[in-house]
């Protein structure tokens, strides 16, 4: 019986290609970076899976192109907006992530850009590169307190609680906001609150929503004048939920105090973005689940859920689990 054919759009860790390279045909883009948009639909004629990045939009153009055969879209990702969910839905076509696996090492990156921002590390270190480390002074690079502060959490999903876990060794007051949960979440010590109340009381406000049409672009110009000036803004989530010229005004104005990215919109930020002029601002290239343990496992997972489709079993790791009830 032949193999199975699946696409898989960039290398992932060896662990996981060994799992596909052992039960199916692969077709493995030898790129560094993303497949181009005609390579991509070139790349998933007649595939039976799809493993993707969070890279790669995947809508209806591309589930056409791959034909009626495709049994599985595996993404290498927790976050699915790169996917268009309601036409695989339609397709019936069970859509994976990699849910879990990551939110430790997410949950401690969001946590060192809230210590880099707060305590100015950066700033720190490139004042050396730039000789400006003359002798000890009372008042060079000042910064905020972190330990008993107000930490506020946009989205209180498996990430956010995490975060919530962190700040308790810190002694802060940890705020939530999150419309979607039905009970309180069970992280002790932490309290749900309207936004308007997280956003006022909060010295650092972290963000673990998915990208959503509710929380695409939720951080806007007004959204940031309710904030406190000296807060501290943390996105690990995805970048289109923060306004970027918004938050350039907010951080040249003074609205806020500083920021710490590792998400922008678009990805890459462009090198002539004004973003990258400013000192309050820390960006890290979408690094937050990018540990060797967790990249692994990430790779792992995703070869499960691609293997499982392509052999008509059920998902492991399943975003879409309506398309097994029909
Ligand atoms: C990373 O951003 C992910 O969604 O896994």
């Amino acid at each position: 019986m032949s193999k199975p054919r699946v696409f898989v759009t960039r290398r992932i860790r060896d662990i996981g290609l060994h799992i596909l390279q052992e039960h199916c045909e692969v077709n493995l883009w030898p790129g560094d970076l993303p497949p181009d948009r005609r390579a991509l639909l070139e790349g998933v004629r007649k595939v039976d899976g799809l493993l993707c990045l969070l890279t790669d939009q995947i809508n209806a153009e591309v589930m056409d192109a791959a034909g009626p055969g495709l049994r599985v879209i595996s993404n290498h990702a927790v976050g699915v907006d790169n996917i268009d969910l309601v036409e695989a839905c339609k397709r019936a076509i069970p859509v994976g992530n990699t849910p879990d696996i990551l939110t430790d090492a997410t949950a401690d990156m969001a946590f060192g850009l809230l210590m880099a921002a707060a305590r100015r590390i950066v700033e720190g270190h490139n004042s050396i590169l730039a000789g400006r480390w003359k002798t000890w002074e009372p008042n060079f690079l000042l910064g905020a307190e972190i330990y008993g502060s107000t930490l506020g959490i946009i989205g209180f999903g498996r990430i956010g609680q995490a975060v919530a876990r962190r700040a308790r060794g810190f002694n802060m007051r940890t705020l939530y906001y999150d419309p979607t949960l039905s009970s309180s979440a069970p992280v002790p010590e932490t309290l749900a609150v309207d936004l308007d109340t997280l956003l006022a009381e909060s010295d650092f406000v972290s963000i673990h929503t998915p990208l959503t049409s509710q929380t695409r672009g939720l951080f806007n110009r007004e959204l940031f004048a309710r904030m406190k000036s000296d807060a501290i803004l943390i996105n690990t989530a995805r970048g289109p939920i923060v306004d970027s010229e918004a938050l350039h005004d907010a951080l040249t104005r003074g609205i806020i105090a500083a920021a710490a990215l590792d998400v922008t919109d678009p990805e890459p930020i462009p090198m002539d973005s004004p973003l990258l002029r400013l000192d309050n601002l820390i960006i890290t290239p979408h690094i937050a689940s990018a540990t060797r343990v967790t990249r692994d496992r990430m790779a792992q997972m995703a070869a499960e859920n691609l293997l499982a489709g392509v052999q008509g079993k059920r998902l492991p790791y399943c975003v879409n689990p309506e398309v097994y009830e029909r």
